[in-house]
């Protein structure tokens, strides 16, 4: 496969096969291994037009320890200010060589549209509200690690759903694993119809939460919001916010998750984003393999010489 635009369109055999690649990559970077020779003399250029911390230094570190050459894009002090299209950008970015590009973008699509004019892969670090397919790849990596197979793990999504790639992007990865996953918030923000994706919908967070081993967090993204929305950030927390009372009904043994950026104090408290059972740092160091895995094999490397290695 030449890129990665959404989980929704992968098999269950390549999730495992990215996983696996990425838990190679792991153990070889667990030994001391700075760098592997694996992209030696390719070129990889970050276009990211939307602000990123995570993904853009992840997706930095991962090309750098596969060897490759990596340029990240500046919006701000780019071309795109004086009115360039992304369509003229990547074109120039194509004919200055680039073998790989790793866009983010506010528009739902703009990925799968560069994918079809270019010929060199394009990978996809989140586009609107529509797909974040690493952070699903992470995030279900991580929590493989901790719980082995997820068929039948009860997995709750809490949040902002209808504005989240990631949720949407976990929830393809939980369905081809097996897991029963459901997602909670308040009906503005988890509308009924999200069914239609094969889970369950629930309004109710104590019965959501009941016996859940995983609950993953999810910001609530004003900027993505009309003005006038309910419910505010206040009254968000007050009906939803993850506290301790709420979190003891959870499984104890619960992995407690959050893509990031984190509003402490309004969908998670400190003591439990720092606590015992949060995995949230775990998810971002977990994110330097897993994009290893997936620059390497869009590239065309065969996950044999990979996993022969470590
Ligand atoms: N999880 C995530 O996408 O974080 P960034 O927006 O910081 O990349």
């Amino acid at each position: 496969r030449k890129d990665l635009i959404t989980l929704e369109e992968l098999s269950l055999d390549e999730i495992n096969q990215i996983h696996a690649t990425a838990a190679a990559f792991k153990k070889i970077l667990g030994r001391s291994v700075k760098k592997v020779p694996a992209l030696r003399g390719k070129t990889i250029v970050n276009l990211f037009l939307e602000p990123s911390t995570r993904t853009r230094i992840s997706f930095d570190i991962a090309a750098k320890r596969l060897s490759a050459d990596v340029i990240s894009f500046d919006a701000s002090a780019s071309s795109t200010t004086k009115g360039e299209s992304l369509r003229d950008t990547a074109e120039n970015i194509r004919a200055l060589g680039a073998d790989m590009i790793v866009l983010r973008h506010a528009a739902s699509g703009s990925p799968l549209y560069l994918s079809k004019l270019l010929d060199i892969p394009v990978i996809n670090a989140g586009d609107g509200a529509h797909a974040h397919p690493t952070q699903g790849l992470l995030d279900t990596f991580t929590m493989r690690e901790h719980l082995g197979s997820l068929k039948g793990r009860k997995i709750v999504i809490l949040g902002d759903i209808l504005f989240s790639r990631v949720a949407r992007s976990n929830i393809h990865a939980l369905k081809k694993f097996g897991a029963d996953v459901t997602l909670c918030g308040p009906s503005t923000l988890v509308p009924r119809h999200l069914t239609a994706l094969g889970v369950t919908v629930s309004h109710d967070l104590r019965g959501a939460l009941a016996g859940a081993d995983v609950v993953m967090l999810l910001r609530i993204q004003h900027e993505r919001q009309s003005a006038n929305h309910f419910p505010s950030l206040g009254e968000y927390t007050s009906m939803f916010g993850l506290n301790k009372t709420r979190a003891s009904w959870l499984n104890p043994k619960a992995l407690i998750m959050h893509p990031g950026p984190i509003n402490r104090g309004v969908e998670i408290d400190n003591d439990l984003a720092d606590g015992p059972n949060s995995v949230i740092l775990e998810q971002v160091t977990n994110g330097i393999a897993v994009r290893m895995a997936v620059l390497y094999l869009c590239s065309g490397g065969q996950p044999e010489n990979v996993i022969a290695a470590d």
